[in-house]
């Protein structure tokens, strides 16, 4: 259902890289609730994704940018606020990858030159980006910048590896840079910690099977799909949100509440 909540609303979307990725659904979404969109991905992502198939879905332009260039991030908002003639009212950084996990190096054995990598992609990115639209004036007033987390950034999941460093610092930096782009133009920042979803960074995680289904049975709502997780995006990037800022919010079905479910310990007694 749309409730033209993003009416009027100019926006930037990173990390639709196919169908099932979770940027791919929120494009979809907030086109949906009337925002006009601009999408973004590494050039590599463009040639091998389908990037282009969701930009005639959502009236888009794609621009390329690799997100660990600061230069990339300069050429993207300087031609967004060309294209919709001044700033963008929300931004959404959907963007993770680990050489280490890719290579299957574990995280007692880390390559570090692969590790700043991640680092690099997975977090500091974000602050690149947040740091040249600040300089660059490109968020409107009230705007909303959304990240996306993982519950490993407080609790250890062991393969998820140096991800969990990454997404602790993200979520810092949405933190600090919260403080200060509030101060300077009321600009939120967030982080939103998602259930396991299946998709391409998601399930190249050793084990995803696994832990995605432990997660769908300790969350009293079930995990929270790519779908829910546009819905709660377009909430964040609407004027409901306002007040909003510096948080890291669970959207997962309640997993990050609860110890133990029935569900689970009766699985675990009957297999005793
Ligand atoms: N899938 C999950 O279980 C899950 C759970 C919580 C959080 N997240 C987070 O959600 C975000 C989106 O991931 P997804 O699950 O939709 O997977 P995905 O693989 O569809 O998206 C990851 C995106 O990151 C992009 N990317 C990688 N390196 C890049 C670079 N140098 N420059 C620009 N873009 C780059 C990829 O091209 C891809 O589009 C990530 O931050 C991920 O960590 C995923």
């Amino acid at each position: 259902m749309a409730y033209q909540l993003l009416r009027g609303k100019k926006g930037i979307i990173s990390g639709a890289l196919d169908e099932n990725s979770i940027a791919w659904h929120v494009a979809l979404r907030c086109h949906e609730e009337g925002a006009s969109l601009t999408l973004t991905n590494a050039p590599i992502a463009l040639r091998m994704g389908k990037i282009h198939e969701l930009a005639e879905k959502v009236q888009a332009e794609v621009i390329p940018a690799d997100a660990t260039k600061s230069d990339d991030w300069k050429n993207l908002f300087t031609r967004a606020k060309e294209i919709h003639g001044g700033g963008v009212d929300f931004v959404l950084h959907s963007i993770g990858m680990s050489p280490n996990v890719r290579k299957n190096k574990p995280y007692t054995d880390l390559d570090y030159d692969f590790y700043f990598k991640t680092l690099d992609i997975s977090a500091a990115s974000f602050h690149k980006m947040i740091q040249t639209a600040y300089h660059l004036d490109a968020i409107n007033e009230w705007g909303s910048i959304v990240g996306l987390s993982y519950i490993a950034a407080q609790r250890v999941f062991p393969n998820y590896n140096d991800m969990a460093d990454a997404k602790a610092l993200l979520e810092s930096i949405a933190r600090c840079w919260g403080y200060h782009y509030g101060i300077k133009k009321k600009v939120r920042v967030n982080t939103v910690s998602q259930s396991p979803t299946p998709t391409t960074a998601g399930t190249g995680v050793a084990g995803f099977d696994v832990f995605y289904r432990y997660a769908e049975f300790m969350s009293p709502l079930g995990n929270a799909t790519a779908d829910d997780c546009a819905n709660w995006c377009v909430l964040l990037f609407s004027d409901l949100s306002r007040k909003v800022t510096m948080q890291n919010l669970y959207h997962d079905g309640g997993y990050s509440c609860v110890g133990v479910s029935e569900k689970l310990m009766e699985l675990f007694s009957r297999n005793a």
